[in-house]
Parts: structure tokens; sequence; C-alpha cells
């Protein structure tokens, strides 16, 4: 099929950049972006591009590059539905919150409305792209609502995750290490639909890099992606746990395994735990789809990855304490960073929230200094955890606006993001300022030691 339109349900993190950069390489494909989310659309189209609703580098030039020409957001879903040949389902999946998979299972209820309202919208052919990360076999309830519910109209059902990190997203997308594209590739139908994807992604995409599968391994892949990279976070954080005991330094020790060609030397920072959206959620609903299989040894062995995560969050909050002469409370502890990586305003799953939240119920009086997150999102984080009140979590903590006030008369600054710019602090100014004795806790291995200690700082980093 000939794609002219596009439409993709979900201006997200993941819609918002994918369709941006497909319009930006495919100028005769005209791509509207829909969401029910007025107020993220009203942002998406915002006159000063600068205020598009998510933070990544590079974006706002691309958005300005193609917005108006033939890149669109509009709130319409039926019209852009209608026109398309090709529409992307990338909204989001979380764990569910409630009734069976509680806590485990992704939930599907939008994949599912975003299903039923193109079954009802349709009055031509479609391609339905899996955009979002959905648990083995999806394709096959989406199959169903639209064959049963639609118009008479046919479906193609394709299967093409995204694996594009936050921060280094619009990178990821120009670059990509592949485009992995599952289809009904028994079927003439299915085959043409994937070469169909296979040729918007043609655009800028190696034809080598292009992997082409069968559906059932296409969603697979990409929770089994995302379970590998937490599995190597878990994996050297466990040993930073162990480098800490022995005097072996953890970057070092990954240092040199990463030097052998088999293991690699990438995804082994050591940290205060991973967060992101993505991640936990995608693990659990792994777990999930094991155990529904009765595959305990399998669950079990995935959901550690998961355990030792929360254990590196709560030992790095319960070292604090610790060193602290074993109370914080009435304590103004400083926080540097509150997103879940650098380079992005997204806190979803940060390693932060939990630090804080344990903190608090120590009692702690806590400040935070962010270069992307707002003051609102601090408090949603911590208000979504139900751990207290709302009035309480904003009594307790405080977001500020300049990093000097995070660590004046601080008792100790820890660094939950690894944003570079905190490097270049004036860090003889924040000792100066800080109460003594001046604790400075490295949750992201990326302060250099003898100079801060030299300065007199206590300092503490994850794995050494
Ligand atoms: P997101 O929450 O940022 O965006 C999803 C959007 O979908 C929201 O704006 C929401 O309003 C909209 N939406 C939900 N239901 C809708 C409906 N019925 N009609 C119209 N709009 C609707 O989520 P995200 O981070 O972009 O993730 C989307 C999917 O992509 C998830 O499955 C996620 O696992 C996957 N993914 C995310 C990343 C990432 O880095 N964030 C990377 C790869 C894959
Ligand atoms: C991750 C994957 O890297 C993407 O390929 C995938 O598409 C995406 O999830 C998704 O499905 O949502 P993302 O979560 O955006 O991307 O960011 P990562 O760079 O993977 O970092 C995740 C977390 O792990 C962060 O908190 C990061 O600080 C932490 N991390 C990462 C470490 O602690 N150490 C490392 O070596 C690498």
């Amino acid at each position: 099929m000939n794609i002219k339109n596009i439409c993709c349900i979900g201006a997200g993190y993941v819609g918002g950049p994918t369709m941006a950069v497909i319009a930006q390489k495919c100028p005769e494909i005209n791509v509207t972006v829909v969401d029910i989310n007025e107020k993220r659309i009203a942002a998406w189209n915002d006159e000063n591009v600068e205020n598009i609703p998510i933070y990544e580098p590079g974006l706002s030039d691309i958005v300005k590059e193609a917005r108006g020409r033939n890149l669109f957001f509009s709130t319409d879903i039926d019209a852009a539905i209608d026109r398309a040949e090709m529409i992307f389902i990338s909204v989001n999946t979380p764990t569910k919150t409630y009734g069976i998979g509680k806590g485990m299972a992704a939930d599907l209820k939008y994949i599912e409305l975003c299903a039923r309202q193109i079954a009802r919208v349709s009055t031509t052919d479609k391609i339905v792209v899996e955009k979002s990360t959905l648990p083995v076999r999806t394709a096959e309830t989406l199959k169903n609502i639209l064959t049963n519910t639609g118009n008479g109209v046919n479906y193609q059902i394709l299967s093409n995750p995204e694996f594009l990190a936050e921060g280094t997203a619009v990178e990821d997308l120009l670059d990509p290490d592949r485009v992995l594209i599952g289809g009904d590739i028994d079927t003439e139908a299915g085959k043409d639909a994937v070469q169909s994807l296979v040729d918007v992604y043609a655009h800028w995409v190696e034809k080598d890099h292009i992997l082409t599968t069968n559906v059932w391994s296409s969603e697979l892949s990409k929770l089994t992606a995302n379970a590998f990279l937490a599995q190597r976070v878990s994996s050297i954080n466990a040993m930073s746990e162990l480098c800490e005991k022995t005097g072996a330094d953890v970057n070092e020790v990954a240092k040199a395994v990463g030097m052998d060609s088999r293991i690699g030397s990438k995804f082994l920072k050591a940290s205060v735990g991973f967060g992101g959206s993505c991640f936990q959620k995608d693990i659990l609903n792994l777990v999930y789809i094991a155990k529904s299989f009765g595959l305990n040894e399998v669950a079990n062995y995935w959901e550690q990855v998961i355990l030792m995560n929360d254990h590196q969050k709560r030992r790095f909050a319960a070292n604090m304490v610790r060193t602290l002469f074993n109370t914080v409370s009435g304590k103004k502890i400083g926080f540097l960073g509150w997103a879940f990586k650098k380079d992005t305003n997204d806190t979803r799953e940060s390693a932060a929230i939990y630090v804080a939240d344990y903190l608090l119920n120590e009692q702690a009086e806590i400040v935070v200094y962010d270069p992307k997150v707002k003051e609102e999102q601090v408090y949603a984080d911590l208000d979504y955890l139900n751990t207290r009140s709302e009035e309480e979590n904003r009594k307790r903590v405080k977001v500020v606006k300049d990093p000097y006030e995070v660590t004046k008369e601080a008792h100790a600054v820890a660094v939950l993001t690894e944003w570079d710019e905190f490097k270049d602090y004036d860090w003889q100014k924040i000792y100066d300022e800080m109460l003594k004795p001046a604790f400075l806790f490295d949750g992201r291995r990326m302060l250099e030691r003898k100079s801060k200690e030299k300065i007199g700082f206590e300092f503490y980093a994850i794995g050494s």
C-alpha cells in the first residue's frame, strides 16, 4: 500500500518524537499525531517551539522544520483515523493498578479503546501498527476487536516496537541500531503491509538495519530487550554493594568486565537504581506472562532484576540515614536531580522519588533542584505514592530554582540524577555553606572523589 497519510494515536514521549522524525524524513507523507489530552496537543502546537511538552535534545528543531508542513498535532482523532492508511497506536500501557494481574500485568484498556475507535471510524482498509510496548499476542486481541466491531474493512496488524531511550530519543530515531517490524508474513496482504512500513523507514534507515519477523517474535523481542538492559543495571548494582564491602571499585570492575567483547561496555554504570516508565513495567509484565503459562522459574528469574533494583534504592537511602548518625529527623537534605536520568524532564519511576519517600518517613526535610523538572511534578510524584497527605508533602519538601539553595545549610547533599552541570558547580562554596560535617552522597558515580574529600566533604559514592 502506498502510504500518504499516517495517524499516530498518543502524543507522548514515543508518539511525539517518532512521528516528528518520520515527518521530517518523509516530506511526502502527512503525519497527524492525535491525543485525548488537549493540553498536551496545545503544547505541541505552541507557537514557541521551545514550549513543546517533551524535552529532548534536538527535538524542537525537527518539530520546527516539519510542523505545519506535513506534521500536525490534533485532538480530532476520528478525522485523522479516517484519513490515514496507516495508524500507529502509541498510547500508554501502564502496570495494572486493579483487578486480576494488579501490580504486574500491563493495563491494555487504552489500547482496546483505540482499537474500538479505529473500528468505529474506519471506512477504508488500514494498516494498524502497535508502537506501544505490549504483551506477546496482543495483536490477536486487536485483530479480534477490529474485525468483529468494524465496518467490514480489512485490517493488517503490525508490531513495530520502539527502542529509543529518553534523553537521546532524536539520536536513536535518526540512527537506530535496528528497526523491528513484525507482521503476518505468511500471507501476501501481510507481507505487503510489512513492506509499506519498511518503505517508510527506508527513507533514512539502511535496509540491513530493518528487521522483519513474525508478529509474536517482534512483540516478545521488545520485552526481552528491556529485560536484558535492566538486568545489566541490576547486575552491576549488585556488584556495587560487594565493591563497597571489599575495597573494589565498581567503575574499575565495570571497565575490566566490559572490555570483554562478549560482554560489552555499555549499560554497566552503577547507580542508585534504574527508573523510567518502562523497565519495571515491562519486566513485571514479562513475569506475569511467564507465570500465566506456569513458567515459575522463568518468572522468578526475571523478578530478581526488580527486587535488586528496589534493594539498591532502599540501601542508598538507608545508608544516608546511618551515616547521618542514625537520624535525619528535622535535618535538611539537599537533592540534586529528580528526573530518572539526565537530559529528560521525565520523572516516572525515578529513583529520587523512592529515596525521598524513605527519607520523609524518617522525618527529613528535603529540598530539590532539577534543571528540567517542575515543582508541581515533584509533588505529583510524591502524592501518587499515597504515603502521606498532600499537605505534608508540601510542608516537608521544597523545590527550588537555584541549586545553591539546595545545598545551603544542608546536613547532606545527594546526587540522584547525572546532569552534567552538577560536575561544574562551585563545590567549595557548597561546602562552605553546608552544615558540618558536610555529607555528600553520589548516587550516580559522577563526581570526582579526591577533590571533594580535599575540600572537606564526607564523601560516599555508590560502589566504592
Ligand atoms: P505517554 O504517557 O507519554 O503518552 C501516551 C499518550 O497517549 C498520552 O498523551 C495519552 O493522553 C494518550 N492516550 C491514551 N489513551 C488514548 C486514547 N484512547 N486516544 C488518544 N490518546 C490516548 O507514554 P509514552 O512514554 O509515549 O509510552 C507509550 C508506549 O510506548 C508505552 O507502551 C511504552 O511502554 C512504550 N515505550 C516508551 C518509551 C519511552 O521512552 N517512554 C520507549 C519505548 C517504548
Ligand atoms: C529504556 C531503553 O534503553 C530503551 O531502549 C527503551 O526503548 C525504553 O527503555 C523503553 O522501552 O521505554 P529509557 O528508560 O528511556 O530507555 O532510558 P535508559 O537509558 O535505558 O535508562 C533507564 C534507567 O536505567 C535510568 O534510570 C538510567 O539512569 C538507568 N541506567 C542506565 C543505569 O543506572 N545504568 C546504566 O548503565 C544505564
